[in-house]
């Protein structure tokens, strides 16, 4: 079936968002949990308190609060958390509508789960992402999750074009500490997307 068309909207506005999710056009969403998340998971250490912005339908939302994590969901986008409220069921509670740029009562968090919001951002935006970051993960916290590699010019997604980008957005407050091939990419991510954890330093 061919990509249906929507109005054009600034990506970095909810309207975008709104659009495709009330079409159910979601082709980033896996409609599964990865393999990485269930096993960070599992490691045992849950952490206090955890974000995923840009939640999307809140699949991982609904896992994560099924392994006992305190964790919020937060999306600007009214249609996703409709869609996210069907997902999550009992765990409705954990979904919040808000930007992920203005203040969050809870944070700063033990860890804030990334997939496909950098990449969902325009690249105007990344300094401000990165610097978000570093306010959202309290110091000694991690940011963990997925970053999408590639040098395509519309998107989104919106791909880095090499390592060294996402090191030089995150370098000043963080420092890697896993970087690790994913094996059960769905196909808009598939071969070029990374798992990463990054330790907050600063
Ligand atoms: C590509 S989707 C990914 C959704 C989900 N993380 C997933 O993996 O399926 C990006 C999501 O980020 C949300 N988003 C984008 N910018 C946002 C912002 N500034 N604040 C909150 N949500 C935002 C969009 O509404 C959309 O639901």
């Amino acid at each position: 079936m061919a990509n249906p068309t929507f109005p054009r909207r600034d990506p970095a506005d909810p309207d975008f968002w709104d659009l495709r999710y009330a079409a159910r056009f979601a082709p980033w969403d896996a409609g599964r949990v990865p393999a990485k998340l269930r096993a960070l998971a599992a490691a045992g250490d849950a952490p206090r308190n955890v974000l995923v912005p840009g939640c999307g339908s809140a699949r991982d939302v609904a896992y994560l609060a099924e392994q006992g994590w305190n964790v919020l969901g937060l999306d600007f986008s009214a249609a996703a958390l409709e869609a996210a409220r069907a997902v999550v069921g009992a765990h409705a509670a954990r979904l919040r509508e808000g930007d992920v740029f203005a203040p969050i009562a809870e944070a700063p968090f033990a860890l804030v789960y990334e997939r496909a919001f950098l990449c969902a951002l325009p690249r105007r935006l990344w300094g401000a992402w990165a610097a978000r970051m570093a306010e959202l993960v309290e110091p000694g916290g991690r940011l963990a999750g997925f970053f999408h590699f590639d040098t395509n010019d519309r998107g989104p997604p919106f791909g880095l074009a090499s390592q060294a980008e996402l090191d030089a957005l995150l370098a000043p407050s963080f420092e890697r500490i896993e970087d690790e091939a994913v094996h059960d990419s769905i196909p808009v991510f598939a071969g070029k997307e990374r798992w990463q954890v990054w330790r907050r330093t600063v």
